[in-house]
C-alpha cells in the first residue's frame, strides 16, 4: 500500500474511534444528569410538601408495581425521566391511570425535577421484571414473549389477520423496536427510553395510550405511528417479551450501560 493511502487509512480509522468515544461520552452525559442527588433521594423517599414519597408508589427500590401500574423509574435515562417530569407538569403528558403524575410534577421545581432524575438515573436495581406467572394466576392477559420478541428485534409485515394495520403513506409493517429502542429494549439516550426490564402492565398500558392518542408526548409523533399499527394481541406479545428481556443475554453488541 502507497505510503498516502495508508496514512489516510489511519486518520480515519482513528476518527472513527474518536467519534465513537465522544458518542459513548456523550450518552452518559444525558443518562446520567448532574443535579442535587441528596435532595432527590430525599424527595424519592419522604415526598415534599403535598407530593407523596415516590416509593410510596413506585416501590422502595424504584422499580414499579404491576398491581399499581407504576412504571420502574430507577436506572431509566436522566434526559428521559426529565422530560416526562416536566411532560407532566405542563399537561403535555396526562397521567389518566390515577392522574397523580400531573400534581406531583407540579408539586416539585423546577430544581427538584433534575434532582430526583438525576437520584434515579443513578440506581441500578436488581430486578429482571414483571412476573408473568403471578400475573396470569391473577387473569391478567399475558401474550407470548417468543412473538414478542420477533416484533421488537425484526418488526412485522402485514399478517393474514389484517396486523399491523396498513395505514398507507406510514408503511404497513411495524418497524423493529430495536431500530429506536436498541437491543432488548436497552435504550438509546437521550430520546429512546430503556423499555427491557421494564413492568408489563405499565409497557400494555402505555402501548394503549400511545394507540388511542390518550398519550401524545413523543417527539414527531413516533410512538403513536407505531402503536396505530398494533393489536392487542401484539401488544400483549411484545410487553411480555420486554419486560424480561435483559441486555446482558446474547446478542448485545455493544456494553450494556454503567
Ligand atoms: C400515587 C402514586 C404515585 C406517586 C406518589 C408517584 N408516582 Fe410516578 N407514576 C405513577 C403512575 C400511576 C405512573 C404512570 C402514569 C401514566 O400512565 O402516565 C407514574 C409515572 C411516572 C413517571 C413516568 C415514567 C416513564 O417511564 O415514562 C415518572 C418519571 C414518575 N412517575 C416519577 C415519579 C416521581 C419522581 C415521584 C415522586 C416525586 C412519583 N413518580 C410519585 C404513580 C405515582
Ligand atoms: C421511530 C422510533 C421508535 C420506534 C420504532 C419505537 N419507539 Fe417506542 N418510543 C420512541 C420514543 C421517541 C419514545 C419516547 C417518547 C417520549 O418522549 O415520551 C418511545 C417510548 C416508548 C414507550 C414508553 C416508555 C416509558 O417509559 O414511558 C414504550 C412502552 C415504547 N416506546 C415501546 C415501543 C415498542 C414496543 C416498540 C416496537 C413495537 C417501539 N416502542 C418502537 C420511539 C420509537
Amino acid at each position: 500500500m502507497q505510503q498516502s493511502k495508508r496514512f489516510v487509512l489511519a486518520i480515519a480509522m482513528l476518527g472513527g474511534v474518536a467519534f465513537s468515544a465522544t458518542a459513548i461520552a456523550a450518552e452518559g452525559m444525558f443518562s446520567k444528569g448532574t443535579g442535587n442527588k441528596a435532595n432527590g433521594e430525599n424527595i424519592f423517599k419522604n415526598g415534599k410538601g403535598n407530593v407523596p414519597a415516590c416509593a410510596s408508589c413506585h416501590g422502595e427500590d424504584g422499580t414499579g408495581n404491576d398491581m399499581l401500574g407504576t412504571p420502574l423509574i430507577a436506572g431509566q435515562f436522566f434526559t428521559f425521566l426529565f422530560k416526562q417530569l416536566e411532560d407532566y407538569a405542563s399537561d403535555k403528558r396526562i397521567d389518566t391511570t390515577m392522574n397523580v403524575m400531573n400534581d406531583n410534577a407540579k408539586g416539585l421545581t423546577r430544581q427538584d425535577r433534575i434532582d430526583v432524575a438525576t437520584y434515579l438515573a443513578s440506581l441500578r436495581p436488581e430486578f429482571n421484571g414483571s412476573d408473568l406467572d403471578a400475573l396470569k394466576e391473577s387473569g391478567t392477559p399475558v401474550g407470548l414473549p417468543y412473538k414478542g420478541r420477533a416484533i421488537a428485534e425484526y418488526g412485522s409485515p402485514v399478517r393474514d389477520d389484517g396486523y399491523p394495520k396498513d395505514l398507507g403513506s406510514k408503511g404497513a409493517g411495524v418497524p423493529a423496536c430495536k431500530s429506536c429502542h436498541g437491543y432488548a429494549g436497552r435504550g438509546a439516550p437521550p430520546m429512546y427510553p430503556k423499555i427491557g426490564l421494564q413492568r408489563y402492565t405499565y409497557l400494555v398500558n402505555q402501548l394503549k395510550k400511545w394507540r388511542d392518542g390518550s398519550r401524545a408526548n413523543d417527539p414527531m409523533g413516533q410512538m403513536r405511528a407505531v402503536a396505530r399499527k398494533l393489536s392487542d394481541e401484539d401488544i400483549h406479545n411484545v410487553a411480555a417479551y420486554l419486560t424480561n428481556a435483559s441486555p446482558y443475554t446474547l446478542g448485545n453488541f455493544r456494553q450494556p450501560y454503567e
